[in-house]
């Protein structure tokens, strides 16, 4: 393990240009073409056996180690934003509105320069490894999902994932044994009233009037009708009905999120929404349509994995603390690979200590601090080693 903490080291360098250049030319998600061809070169000049197009756009690698073992999966993301950059930095976007402004950047750069270290490394692995690089993250339905239909986990026994996160302190690292995000969905209404004159309501259905009961009414959903030690968030992001001040409109739209932690409690909350919509439209002669998008479902670590990765993490010599994160109501598609087979996904601190202000992720200035993408890449080692050491020879 010295050794690949050694290797990781001296290829630093190139981790750090490889994330500015991946960074300068950011692509959006299901748009991806450069960026799966630049990882599939880099992965086929290591002499890793590469299929690209998995699932869509996803590149996946094998390694085979010196000795029979188990198989490992790594998952990196590689999509973008559409967002316009406003950073200074010397390697920013070059694509007009688009911006790796989550760190995908960084997940890539960290996962082909571990891939380098560890054919590096082969004769010593005891297993094999799988390289896992997946386009789509940021927009359902996402590509993880058509990826592992496409076969990308045949074979793996687990699978490990991790986030640059640049609200935690770089040295910190962030596991949770279980649930660590959420289900994301999205939902549409249109309720349907009547227009007329803004002087007589009376001849009109009113659906401003309706839709603003409604987001009152289901305010009570979480207060009132779900078991308070369960956590779910359900928000409006927009309503729409544009008209002029003295007129009733015709109908509005309602757009929002749902965010939860488990199945039964997801499906309790669309019911609720629907059976609320229903009333209040019920009870004002107005009609509605209900349209419920499922997003990727929550992200639920498995407790051996986590342990593994937290040991693995406090080896790491820059890593200052392994602390339990509580869940978080962000959504993330690595929550499939972990329905399939069992893993961990974790947080890397990747707060630059010498900023004041700290932009969040999907920020136009969001930045993180480089030196965790080593970090990084040593708790996915370690992760990794431990894990084919511990079921060698079975
Ligand atoms: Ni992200």
């Amino acid at each position: 393990m010295e050794i690949i903490t050694k290797l990781l080291r001296n290829s630093f360098e190139e981790m750090v240009e490889i994330r500015r250049y991946l960074h300068t030319y950011p692509e959006l998600s299901f748009q991806e073409v450069q960026t799966p061809k630049y990882i599939a070169n880099y992965l086929r000049n290591l002499g890793l056996e590469v299929r690209e197009r998995v699932g869509g756009r996803g590149v996946v690698a094998k390694l085979y180690g010196g000795r029979p073992g188990r198989t490992v999966a790594l998952r990196a993301d590689f999509d973008a934003l559409a967002i316009q950059e406003h950073t200074n930095v010397p390697y920013k976007s070059k694509i007009d509105g688009v911006m790796h402004a989550c760190g995908h950047d960084g997940h890539t750069a960290v996962l082909l320069t571990l891939a380098k270290c560890f054919v590096q490394n082969k004769d010593r692995i005891d297993g094999n490894i799988v390289f896992i690089f997946q386009h789509a993250e940021e927009i359902a339905p996402g590509g993880a999902i058509s990826m592992i239909e496409d076969g990308c986990l045949e074979g793996v026994d687990v699978i490990f994932g991790q986030h640059l996160w640049a609200p935690m302190a770089l040295g910190e690292i962030g596991v949770n044994d279980g649930a660590i995000m959420a289900a994301a969905d999205r939902f549409e209404i249109i309720i349907e009233g009547k227009g007329g004159h803004g002087a007589e309501p009376h001849h009109a259905i009113d659906p401003i009037v309706i839709a603003s009961q409604f987001v009152v009414q289901i305010q009570t959903i979480l207060s009132r009708r779900i078991d308070p030690l369960k956590s779910a968030v359900i928000s409006i992001g927009s309503i729409e009905a544009i008209n002029p001040f003295n007129v009733i409109a015709q109908d509005v739209k309602i757009y929002g999120t749902v965010r939860t932690f488990n199945e039964d409690l997801r499906e309790n909350i669309i019911h609720l929404l629907e059976k609320n919509l229903k009333g209040v439209c019920l009870a004002n002669d107005a009609s509605y349509k209900f349209h419920y998008f499922r997003g990727y479902p929550p992200v639920v670590n498995h407790l051996e994995e986590t342990r593994l990765v937290q040991e693995a993490a406090q080896r790491v010599q820059e890593v200052s603390e392994v602390k339990e994160i509580p869940p978080m109501m962000i959504g993330e598609d690595f929550a499939y690979y972990l329905q399939k087979v069992p893993g961990s996904f974790f947080l890397v601190g990747a707060k630059d200590p010498s900023l004041e202000t700290v932009y969040p992720h999907h920020h136009s200035k969001f930045n993180f601090d480089e030196r965790a993408m080593l970090i990084a890449a040593n708790v996915l080692a370690n992760a990794t080693y431990n894990y084919l050491n511990t079921y060698q020879n079975n």
